[in-house]
């Protein structure tokens, strides 16, 4: 029986301890699993982790095995190598399948039930190594995806707009990588076409802005990773925000990473495109505008994706 107010985190680094930190201040759970290649790491996180929960809410926090993910509404998987400076998110290919042609056996011979959530890079290939060495339905293996990216996009639109991120309707799609696409055909505020709205605060070159402003964006880690070494705040509220539609069964519109299956063209590869997220994860791809433009980068997007795919054994 899948109890949907447990939750295990599958690597304990920086992404997986800030998303179980993000998970944990969320009050979503009362009950969490760490597990780590390094046991002890995992216990070291559980400890600190539960030393809150006196002014937090209380969480039972451990360091487990595979054992103790049987029940588990939600698996989040970041474990894995992360990108180092100049590296891409394709680059951990080859390193990072390996580690999950060791996790996803382990998950699938015991029979989970729960809702797999693929953080680890590059998301939208493990997202469909995870499909395919698991076995699970589709609507159950979702990636984070572009959930970072479009809270990046909406991030820069609300500063150069001065308005806030959470007014800000757009989303980042593709790849959870350099091939993404920011779709400014339907990005809005308040109803009105972003053109329409930056005219209303003084800004008047759109295509220069558009340009700077999704180049900003796709290369956010970059910039970060060369500053700090890694990222793990933004996207671990990403996970935060997928695991708050899925445990309270929103049926929230997020362009998570999952298997196309027909949508736009596109089959047998993972990449995000806005969805309708609920307590059975994937309730529907949704079958939004694009232009021309636009859907052309979306082809190129998963090109790039399917190259990788067909280059791997799996
Ligand atoms: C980033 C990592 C999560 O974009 O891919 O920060």
């Amino acid at each position: 029986m899948v109890n949907m107010q447990k939750v295990a985190v599958i690597g304990c680094g920086f992404v997986g301890a800030t998303s179980a930190f993000s998970l944990i201040q969320s009050g979503l759970f009362s009950e969490m699993v760490l597990i780590d290649a390094n046991h002890e790491k995992a216990v070291g996180e559980a400890m600190d982790l539960s030393h809150g929960s006196a002014y937090s809410t209380p969480v039972k926090i451990y360091a487990g095995s595979y054992d103790d993910i049987v029940d588990a509404g939600l698996i989040v998987i970041t474990a894995g190598a992360n990108q180092k400076p100049n590296e891409t998110r394709l680059d951990l290919v080859k390193k990072n399948v390996s580690i999950f042609k060791s996790i996803i056996p382990e998950i699938k011979e015991r029979n989970c039930e729960g809702i797999l959530l693929i953080v680890s890079n590059p998301v939208d290939i493990l997202t469909y190594v995870t499909l395919k060495l698991s076995g699970f339905p589709a609507n159950r293996v979702i990636g984070s995806g572009t959930v970072l990216d479009t809270a990046r996009l909406k991030h820069v639109l609300g500063e150069h707009l001065q308005v806030d991120s959470r007014n800000i309707h757009a989303y980042v799609i593709g790849e959870h990588g350099d091939s993404e696409l920011a779709v400014w055909s339907g990005a809005q505020v308040a109803g009105i076409h972003i053109n329409h709205f930056c005219e209303l605060r003084g800004h008047f070159q759109h295509q220069e802005a558009m340009n700077r402003l999704y180049q900003e964006v796709r290369d956010s880690a970059y910039h970060i990773i060369e500053r700090k070494g890694a990222t793990y705040y933004g996207v671990a509220v990403a996970v935060k925000r997928i695991a708050e539609a899925i445990v309270k069964n929103e049926h929230a519109v997020l362009p998570i990473s999952s298997l196309m299956q027909g949508e736009f063209g596109l089959s047998d590869l993972c990449l995000s495109i806005p969805t309708v997220v609920g307590n059975k994860g994937v309730e529907m791809v949704v079958d939004i505008y694009l232009d021309n433009e636009e859907k052309q980068k979306l082809l190129e997007s998963a090109h790039a994706l399917k190259q990788v795919l067909e280059s791997l054994d799996i």
